[in-house]
């Protein structure tokens, strides 16, 4: 692990982030201020913002990556500041409502280091706090200006992360080899719905909000989505050899799970090893930590990690197809390559 860690540097989280999170928070409390009080006591503990019970916290809420898309997306469009913090708000609140489900889904019982909502407070109050969340976040386009165009815009986006969430689930049912395998394009469809259609609608959201044109929406969206794959790969690899004191999260969920992660495709489409023999240790969803060595040595962490960066050549080109302001654009290329070379 650590000889692992060290061969791959992680930047710093970039300035952007902070920045962002900065402007974006007094919009974010005062909505989640206008919750249910035991919705919104949720919602404040998955931001880090309260201990179980409500007593004020500073304890890690997230990295911020949607909201920092939504601003940058905004000020990249030239549309006014008001319209950044707004998707901002709307994305953020959606990212949180699908993680409290997710939790559930995946039986995951930690996330940003501490337990999850579903484990803190019961399955049926985190299931609840993550229809708070969805509603507060649709109300809250619905009372800006341009809100029509946002409404359609995000519930496109949700209706492709449920297909994503959809497939992931079922995904873990299928073989491992053989011809009703999970193939790498079904995972880029998988990964692009499940995750990229919210980063895509972050980086467009501010944007339509803003008026911008229907062109540079769809460039912001495209570059956010090919972004959102190569982030999912990221937290795949994540998932098999971070270190959970940094990601906060469990490691090996995802094996003992038999998702389908784009490592574990790549180490078993690999013509050089015992393929059968990873497919069987897979499927007993026993001994992780061997599994993982396997998949590495098959070279499905190279493989995840490579895939990543032509995905992100995929953002430069999307986002070189239309006229946006250089410095926003600058300090999205920043977080960009955060993303991939992140640790947590
Ligand atoms: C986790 O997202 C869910 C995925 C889509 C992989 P993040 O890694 O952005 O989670 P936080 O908000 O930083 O905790
Ligand atoms: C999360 O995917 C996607 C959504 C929440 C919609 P994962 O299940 O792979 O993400 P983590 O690893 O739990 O954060
Ligand atoms: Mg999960
Ligand atoms: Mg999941």
């Amino acid at each position: 692990m650590t000889a692992l860690r060290s061969a791959v540097a992680t930047p710093a989280a970039p300035q952007v982030l902070d920045r962002c999170r900065e402007l974006v928070r007094p919009a974010l409390e005062e909505a989640v201020g206008r919750l249910h009080p035991w919705t919104g006591e949720m919602a404040a503990y998955s931001f880090g913002w309260c201990e179980v019970g409500g007593a004020p916290a500073a304890a890690p809420g997230g990295k911020g990556v949607r909201q920092a898309l939504a601003v940058l997306g905004a000020e990249a469009a030239g549309a006014p500041e008001r319209a950044g913090v707004t998707a901002a708000v709307a994305v953020e609140l959606v990212h949180t409502f699908s993680l409290l489900h997710d939790d559930i889904m995946d039986g995951d019982p930690t996330r940003r280091r501490r337990p999850t909502v579903w484990k803190a407070y019961g399955t049926g109050p985190a299931v609840l706090a993550g229809d708070a969340l969805f509603a507060l976040a649709v109300e809250t386009l619905a009372a800006a200006p341009g809100g029509p165009g946002g409404i359609r815009l995000l519930s496109a986006a949700l209706a492709d992360l449920v297909r994503g969430q959809a497939d992931d689930l079922l995904f873990t049912a299928r073989p491992w080899t053989g011809p009703e395998r999970v193939d790498p394009d079904e995972y880029r469809t998988m990964a692009e719905q499940k995750t990229g259609a919210l980063l895509g609608c972050a980086a467009a959201l501010g944007a339509v909000l803003g008026g911008a044109s229907p062109a540079t929406v769809a460039a912001l969206d495209r570059a956010g989505r090919r972004l959102g794959v190569a982030f999912q790969l990221v937290d795949d690899v994540l998932g098999i050899w971070g270190d959970p004191e940094v990601t906060g999260k469990p490691v090996h969920g995802d094996l003992r799970e038999r998702k389908k992660t784009f490592p574990v495709l790549a180490a078993l489409a690999s013509p050089c090893h015992d393929a059968p023999r990873l497919a069987r240790l897979l499927e007993s969803g026993r001994d992780p930590g061997t599994a993982a060595a396997l998949v590495e040595a098959a070279g499905g962490r190279r493989a995840a990690l490579a895939e990543a960066r032509r995905q992100l050549a995929g953002v430069e080109s999307a986002l070189s197809g239309v006229p946006l302001a250089a410095g926003p654009v600058d300090e999205l290329r920043t977080l960009l390559e955060f993303l991939v070379r992140r640790e947590l």
